[in-house]
């Protein structure tokens, strides 16, 4: 007699299907145990932009010019003035959101509240409780602008040395 045959036959119990439910359950409780450990050493992070970034060198940046090269990436506006550089962050002190320069009123105006800032800083107007935040600015051995916005100020005196203001002798704009 083939016994493979009789196997094959025999119908499922009752018995034998809630074998293969525990035997299913226990599966599945394992398998999310092992996906929840592998999720532990694989964790959803957030990669913000570095705090720290090259922001190239002094002789690209005009006197006068308040750049947006890096308002994007790192938010922050390169100022140039006759007397040196700074790194203003592109943060409105009120609620967050990133004002606009406008150059023909030399004003920075958030869109969120109407704050208002100077171009050094100050607040103006708007709800804005202090001015902006200057970070801290340098030069590395090869002349590059390094930024940390890890370091930060916005108190007259304070912004306006260094490391948050870098003296540079003066250039004429092109
Ligand atoms: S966030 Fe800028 S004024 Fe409110």
């Amino acid at each position: 007699m083939d016994t493979r045959h009789e196997l094959r036959e025999t119908p499922v119990t009752r018995r034998r299907l809630f074998a293969w439910l525990g035997w299913g359950s226990f599966a599945s409780f394992f398998l999310g145990l092992a996906v929840a450990t592998a999720r532990f050493f694989f964790p959803r992070v957030l990669y913000e932009p570095a705090k720290r970034f090259v922001a190239g060198k002094p002789e690209d940046y005009q006197v006068g010019e308040v750049s947006t090269r890096f308002k994007k990436s790192q938010r922050v506006w390169m100022i140039r003035t006759s007397e040196g550089i700074y790194a203003l962050i592109a943060i409105c002190t009120h609620l967050g959101c990133t004002p606009i320069w406008f150059g023909d009123e030399a004003r920075f105006k958030c869109p969120c509240h109407g704050s208002v800032f100077l171009l050094n800083g100050d607040n103006v107007a708007g709800p804005a409780p202090v001015p902006l935040y200057r970070a801290a600015i340098s030069l590395d051995l090869n002349g590059n602008l390094i930024v940390d916005k890890s370091l930060q100020e916005n108190r007259p005196g304070k912004r306006d040395q260094p490391p948050f203001f870098l003296p540079l002798p003066g250039r004429p704009a092109a």
